[in-house]
This record gives structure tokens, C-alpha cells and sequence, in this order.
């Protein structure tokens, strides 16, 4: 296609606003699919994606649009994952695009993630075109937010689009303003090529997929192509794009967005912002802004029953083929068993995996209390990364610790505004900007990481009643007086409960753990001490008294069979009992005492 006739753009917008109701509007419109196939939506096509009504995965497809002009332009859609935890994948996909559509829920209006991806959008230099979504709800005040976005976020609203995505109201002008208002996109088809890596997936079928935006030259079947940044050569097996069918095509031109297929092993080896070129002709230089996926939270994932090891393993090694940004390595722990360490780029991630582990590959997990990735500097000079409390040295090795620090966005109605700054201070957060839009008001504060993973979302949500909304990026590393807290019963530490905290929350969290544990771990025939300590000091203790003798003394009547049965019932019950000197502590207890953070 003539490059003039090419508009790519992303659809931006806060969960729930309705960016996957309109994507799948516009695709009816051109004609994409018929209404049986329209019956799902189609861009959210991950299980969990539908049921949670999140994105995950950026979809793109690509439309023939037959503008008011008579023309017919080939319109790209990319769809962008709503959520904080996949912002470097949101500011892949807004770099493949020339413009954006930025959805706004008029009876919501302006949240922090919408901020957040809007100002990703102007630093790529999009043209944007403000879409008011939900016009049909009563609710909608379409004034209000529009002039909430012009001050908030500083661009002009005065064209805004108003829509229904449900209802289709006015959706057809949305694909006009894309022709009209968006630049097309340049890039000379004689120039050796130059793709960007914008996402990549596994398909059963044909193997890892890479979507990929042709900035300048062609790519073609039975090319061969290099990734700059891995350098890996591939033949290039298919080329195509999603209309939003998989349509094979001859070849991806410049200015253009689409798949390819070769024969590439693992996603790990395809990296979101790497860039394609030929490898007998090259182009001068990679696309600027690669930056690989850190995960930056951690947590142990163990199987409930041990002989489910296997089945976890080759379940973590299915989703690793599929999402380069998890990665996992063997752990074992005397309270959970051998279970697996895994770095996750976020809360929301975690729980994406731990559910699709649950879910999809029917298995019961233990996930232990996440946690950051701290910089320990020794006192031999080197400094380390510790992913794993477990693993921390000796404090008489350690010259400092160092904790990542987050800038976070907090947009919430002014009335919930007190309990959300005391949120905020009691985890340690510093506030570096509140402003009020009408009655929201938007506090910007620097907090620490560990501070987050731990409850900071859930708590938000309840003191705000659900209305604050919360985004954030990894700010810096910062020297903090930190420290192991370590949990023992009858004197044995239990790994898997140890944490990394702030010394001024030590005792609280120390005496909080002791309380639980004191009600979960079952009474035996001597007393259990219940212990909180840093280093060799304890913080806090409790105690379980020991049981009366005569309590078991009646489970061991009756006749043989009987007998026998429960014999074999204690077998049973205590595989899953853990041992800790002389003290066995039930799984159940561990889960329970995890589960509460
Ligand atoms: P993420 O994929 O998580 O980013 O969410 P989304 O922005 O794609 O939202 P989605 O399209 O799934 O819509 C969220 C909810 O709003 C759904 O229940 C939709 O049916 C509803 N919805 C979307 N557009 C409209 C609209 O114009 N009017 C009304 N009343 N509801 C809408």
C-alpha cells in the first residue's frame, strides 16, 4: 500500500474504559468479521484476559478502511495492555504508531493510568484524538471531563469524540478523525531494513511469532534476518498480518505492521524493542530505546502436593515460551519443599501466572510473600542482588542495602483523600506533588517498593472504596536501614517466612507474624515458642501451650480396623506436615500464615 494511505495507531485507556469494546466496534465496522464472529470480543483472546477484563498481550489487526474521500486506507489497530506492571510493552507498541486514540469512560473520567499512557504517547510524539467513551450511561458528564482533560493531562478536547462503544453510536467518526488527523507514516522501501521487535508470543501451531513494524525496506518470506541485539540469524517463514484473521502476505513494507514467523525457539529469544534487519544488507544502526524486562518482584512458588514438582516445572517452562519477562530457577525450603523462585515484572504478573498455573495447568500452589530485588553492598566491596530473603548474608558482611524506590500516581475522589496520605506515610512514602482537578485530587509521592508488594494495592482499593487508581514506574535505588526478619519456632528459623523489612517496621510485622502463627500452628504434647527475631535479637514472642495428654490418649481406642484406618490417615496427614526440630507445623499453617502477607 501507498504509504499515504496507511494509519497506525493505539488505542490508550484506563481498565475498563472500554478499549476493547470499541477496538472490536471498529473492526465490525470495516468489515472484519461477521456478527457471529463479533459475538466474543475478539482482541481480548486470552482466558483470563476475558474473565479479569484486562489485557494482556498487545493484539494488533489490521483494517481496509473506505473513507468518506472514497479512498480505502489500511488502518492498523494496536491494541496496549491496560496495566502498570506492562508499561515498557505499552511504550513498544505507542512506538510502532503515529497517533493514538486516547479513551476516556465519560462517566469516570481521568485516571492515573490513562496519565501514564498518555504522556508515553506525547513523548513519542503522537498526534492524539480524545475519545469519550460511554456517552450512553446516564452518569456521563461529558463537559466535566473534557475539561479535566485538558487540565490534567494539557491537551486540547474541544474535538473530542463522543461515543458509545456499546451501543456503536458514533463510532464510525472515530475511524474518520484517524484518516483525517493522524499523520501517515514515512520510510523508503529501497533502504536496507529496519523493523522494530514490537511484541512476540507462541502459537502451538507455527511457533514463536514476532509482531514487528516495518520502519524502513521490506520483509519478505525466505529473508534472512538478524536481531540486532541478540544477533541471532533467522529464515523467515511466514509474513502476515491479522485481519483480524491470520492473512498471509507476500511482504511487510515500510510504514507497515505485521507478523512474521521463523524458526525461533523461545520468546526469551525474540525481545520486545529488539530491531530486524537483513543480515547480507544491514541497516546502520538498531531503532533507539531496547531496554530488556527486568522482572522486579520475586516470590517462591511451591506445589501444595510434592509429587506435583514435575508437572510445575514443565507448566513454568510452557509460560516461560510465551512471556519472556518471567523467569524462574529451582528453590527448596525446609518449611515448603522444592518449589521454584520466580521474578515477575510486577504484582499484577504474579498473580497472572499464579493463576494460570492454578487454572490452566490444574495445579495447587504455595506462593510466598513477594519481594523486591535489593542491591547488598559487602564489606568486601562487590555489591550482590537479593532476590530471596533466604539468601541474605551475614550482617556482618554487609556494608549497606540498597531498595528500589517507585514514583507512584495516586488519583482518588477528594473525600478519600485523608486515609490515602496516611497510606502513604505509614509506608514510608515521601509526597512530591498534590494537585486537585474538581473534586479528585492527584497526589504524586516516591515510595518504597517493598512497601507496595506488600498489601499496598488491596488497601488502596478498600479505604478508597475502590475508587483511587494507582500507577507507578521504578524510580532509583536508595540506601535504607533494612533488616532480615526472621521467624523461628522452638528456636528453628522457617525460611519460607523470613522477610526483608524496614527497622521501624520490625516490631509491628514481627509481632503481627507471632500472633497469627500462635492461632494457626496446632497444639502439641510440649509447649511451642513462637519467635521473631533480626539477627540474633528477638523481637517478639508467643507461646502454645502444650496439649492435654488424654486428648490423644481417646483417639486410639476401639477396634482394630478402626484403628487401622486412622493409622493410615496419620500417615497421610503428616506428608504434609513439615518439621522444624521437634515441632511439626501443618502445611495449612504455612499457607495460612502467607496468605495474610
Ligand atoms: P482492559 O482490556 O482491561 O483495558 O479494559 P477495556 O478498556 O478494554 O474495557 P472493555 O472494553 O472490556 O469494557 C469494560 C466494560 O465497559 C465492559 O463491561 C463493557 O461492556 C463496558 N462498556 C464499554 N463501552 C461501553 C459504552 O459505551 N457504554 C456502556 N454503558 N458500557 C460500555
Amino acid at each position: 500500500t501507498d504509504l499515504s494511505h496507511i494509519r497506525n495507531f493505539a488505542i490508550i485507556a484506563h481498565i475498563d474504559h472500554g478499549k476493547s469494546t470499541l477496538a472490536d466496534r471498529l473492526i465490525q465496522i470495516c468489515g472484519g468479521l461477521t456478527d457471529r464472529e463479533m459475538k466474543e470480543q475478539v482482541l481480548d483472546n486470552m482466558d483470563i484476559e476475558r474473565e479479569r477484563g484486562i489485557t494482556i498481550k498487545a493484539q494488533t489487526v489490521r483494517l481496509m478502511y473506505k473513507a468518506e474521500d472514497g479512498e480505502t486506507y489500511q488502518i492498523n489497530l494496536m491494541d496496549t495492555p491496560g496495566h502498570v506492571d506492562f508499561a515498557y510493552e505499552v511504550s513498544r507498541s505507542l512506538a510502532a504508531c503515529e497517533g493514538s486514540i486516547l479513551v476516556v469512560d465519560a462517566s469516570q473520567g481521568v485516571e492515573a493510568q490513562t496519565l501514564a499512557n498518555v504522556y508515553q504517547a506525547i513523548d513519542q510524539n503522537h498526534e492524539i484524538i480524545p475519545v469519550l467513551n460511554k456517552v450512553d450511561l446516564p452518569a456521563a458528564d461529558v463537559p466535566r471531563v473534557k475539561e479535566q482533560i485538558e487540565d490534567v493531562i494539557g491537551i486540547d478536547a474541544s474535538d473530542a469524540i463522543e461515543v458509545s462503544a456499546k451501543t456503536g453510536l458514533n463510532v464510525a467518526a472515530v475511524l474518520e478523525a484517524l484518516v483525517q488527523r493522524l499523520p501517515a507514516p514515512t520510510g523508503e522501501r529501497e533502504k536496507p531494513l529496519q523493523a522494530m521487535l514490537v511484541d512476540s508470543w507462541y502459537d502451538p501451531y507455527l511457533g514463536v511469532m514476532a509482531l514487528v513494524r516495518v520502519r524502513q525496506g521490506v520483509l519478505k518470506k525466505g529473508q534472512k534476518v538478524k536481531l540486532m541485539q541478540t544477533g541471532a540469524v533467522h529464515l523467515v517463514e511466514k509474513v502476515g498480518a491479522f485481519t483480524p484473521k491470520l492473512t498471509e502476505l507476500a511482504e511487510i513494507g515500510p510504514g507497515e505492521i505485521g507478523f512474521m514467523s521463523a524458526s525461533i525457539k523461545t520468546v526469551a529469544d525474540c525481545q520486545v524493542g529488539d530491531t530486524i534487519t537483513e543480515e547480507k544488507r544491514p541497516c546502520d544502526a538498531p531503532l533507539p530505546g531496547f531496554k530488556p524486562s527486568i522482572p522486579v518482584v520475586f516470590c517462591g512458588l511451591f506445589p501444595v502436593d510434592a509429587n506435583d514438582y514435575p508437572d510445575l516445572r514443565d507448566s513454568l517452562e510452557k509460560l516461560r515460551l510465551n512471556d519472556a519477562s518471567f523467569s524462574f530457577e529451582p528453590e527448596t525450603s525446609a518449611a515448603l519443599g522444592f518449589g521454584f523462585r520466580c521474578g515477575f515484572l510486577g504484582l499484577l504478573h504474579l498473580e497472572i501466572i499464579q493463576e494460570r498455573l492454578e487454572r490452566e495447568f490444574d495445579l495447587d500452589l504455595i506462593t510466598t510473600a513477594p519481594s523486591v530485588v535489593y542491591h547488598i553492598n559487602l564489606t568486601n566491596g562487590t555489591q550482590m542482588d537479593l532476590h530471596n530473603p533466604a539468601d541474605m548474608p551475614d550482617v556482618m558482611k554487609i556494608e549497606s542495602i540498597e531498595e528500589p524506590w517507585i514514583k507512584a500516581t495516586i488519583m482518588v475522589p477528594d473525600e478519600y483523600l485523608g486515609p490515602v496520605l496516611s497510606l502513604c506515610t505509614e509506608r514510608r512514602g515521601e509526597q512530591l506533588e498534590l494537585t486537585y482537578v474538581g473534586s479528585r485530587a492527584m497526589a504524586v509521592y516516591r515510595l518504597p517498593l517493598n512497601e507496595v508488594v506488600f498489601d499496598f494495592y488491596d488497601r488502596l482499593k478498600s479505604i478508597s472504596r475502590g475508587y483511587a487508581s494507582f500507577d507507578y514506574a521504578l524510580d532509583s535505588y536508595i540506601e535504607g536501614d533494612l533488616v532480615k526478619l526472621s521467624m523461628l519456632v522452638n528456636a528453628e528459623p522457617m525460611d519460607a517466612l523470613s522477610m526483608i523489612v524496614h527497622r521501624s517496621q520490625a516490631d509491628l510485622r514481627g509481632r503481627a507474624m507471632c500472633a497469627r502463627l500462635k492461632d494457626l500452628i496446632p497444639r502439641q504434647l510440649f509447649k511451642i515458642a513462637i519467635q521473631a527475631a533480626i539477627g540474633g535479637k528477638v523481637i517478639a514472642r508467643e507461646t502454645v501451650s502444650a496439649m492435654r495428654k488424654d486428648v490423644t490418649a481417646k483417639c486410639y481406642g476401639g477396634d482394630i480396623t478402626r484403628k487401622k484406618k486412622l493409622l493410615e490417615k496419620q500417615k497421610e496427614g503428616k506428608k504434609k506436615m513439615r518439621q522444624f526440630g521437634n515441632v511439626d507445623i501443618p502445611q495449612s499453617a504455612f499457607i495460612e500464615a502467607l496468605k495474610m502477607g
